[in-house]
């Protein structure tokens, strides 16, 4: 019986299945049916996707540590039109920052996070601060060392919202619920939604997810926001994961695919409201954080030697201490990045 018939003959959806089937710790699953982009892509499931290089000068690409358009492996899903999956396209040296953005800046107020809901506006005003004694502290310490129990705030931290902020409660955004999105990430979302032939995407919500190795992210579909004609834009730091899209149904049977660090994934068109879900978090492939972050804290154009003609860097130079911190934090942890656009050009939030 094929893994599929089997875990259609239980009776639960299809997704619940494949979900559960990934999620197991034992026996642990058979990873072969997970497509790989950053290898050889041969599934038959997959094609080459061309993007748009001419939209995107290569100083622009550069000044938010991409490297040329041409040069991004991009790929799309047969039987899911809309959905892009873009291997990589970070330049060697540059995701150090956005870990660094992701896990010292953004956790930041006026940004909500998930401690806010039980911790007073004082306590969860400097995470970072709070955090990196304990962190570094762990990241230097040797195997014999006395292992601490008191988890750092940065390793409690579970999400963090920004521009409008998500309500997850109610699942809906609101105009009095708003602070504004951070300008480097906005740049980074516009570079990549421009590759990807989007002239006009506006960046105005994002949800950061913050995963240990043992977290999943249930079966879902984004359709909290009101204009669904945009696309939603997925940026993954640190640890793999594997990555289920389904359907329209929860009875569609997913496709599952390795997210690893750098990965970035766009879902538009007829993909934009699709089920999916993270049910496991995975070690990264042997080598490939190393190779990608070895050589910080030295993201290129971190000098700002701009000519005139070039776009400045959103870049700026991660500290040894700051990186030790993150390089910690990652070395089990995987941190999930989506960007989406709320309002259409002309809307406005209905009034309650
Ligand atoms: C999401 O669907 O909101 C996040 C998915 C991911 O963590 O890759």
């Amino acid at each position: 019986m094929s893994k599929m018939a089997a875990v259609m003959e239980s009776g639960e959806d299809a997704f619940k299945q494949l979900f559960k089937f990934y999620k197991r710790r034992k026996p642990p699953p058979d990873f072969s049916d997970v497509i790989d982009f950053s290898g050889k892509v041969c599934t038959g499931k997959v094609d080459p996707i061309q993007l748009s290089p001419r939209a995107v000068s290569d100083a622009a690409a550069s000044s938010v540590g991409l490297r040329p358009v041409r040069d991004w492996r991009a790929f799309g899903l047969q039987g899911f039109p809309g959905f892009i999956f873009i291997s990589n396209p970070f330049q060697r040296g540059s995701q150090p920052f956005w870990i660094r953005q992701c896990l010292k800046t953004y956790p930041q107020k006026p940004n909500v996070c998930n401690l806010d809901m039980h911790m007073s506006p004082c306590d969860t005003k400097d995470i970072w601060e709070r955090s990196v004694h304990s962190l570094s502290v762990l990241t230097c310490s040797s195997p014999s060392a006395p292992r601490r129990h008191e988890k750092s705030l940065l390793e409690r931290l579970r999400w963090v919202t920004l521009g409008y902020h998500y309500n997850w409660d109610t699942k809906l955004y609101s105009a009095d619920n708003y602070t504004p999105f951070p300008a480097d990430l906005q740049s980074l979302s516009q570079q990549i939604t421009l590759g990807c032939g989007f002239s006009d995407f506006r960046p105005q919500a994002g949800i950061l997810n913050y995963y240990r190795s043992d977290s999943s992210l249930g079966i879902h579909v984004d359709e909290s926001e009101l204009d669904h004609s945009r696309p939603l834009l997925s940026f993954c730091f640190g640890q793999s994961a594997v990555f289920l899209l389904g359907g329209k149904q929860r009875q569609d049977p997913p496709t599952a695919m390795f997210m690893h660090s750098g990965d970035v994934m766009v879902m538009s068109g007829q993909s934009r409201l699709l089920y999916h879900a993270v049910p496991r978090i995975v070690p990264s492939p042997p080598g490939l954080l190393t190779s990608e972050l070895q050589n910080p804290p030295s993201p290129p154009n971190q000098q700002n030697q701009n000519t005139p003609t070039e776009k400045s860097s959103v870049l700026e130079p991660v500290s040894e201490r700051d990186w030790t911190v993150c390089l910690g934090y990652i070395q089990s942890s995987r941190i999930n990045v989506t960007v989406r656009q709320v309002l259409g050009a002309e809307q406005n939030f209905p009034h309650s």
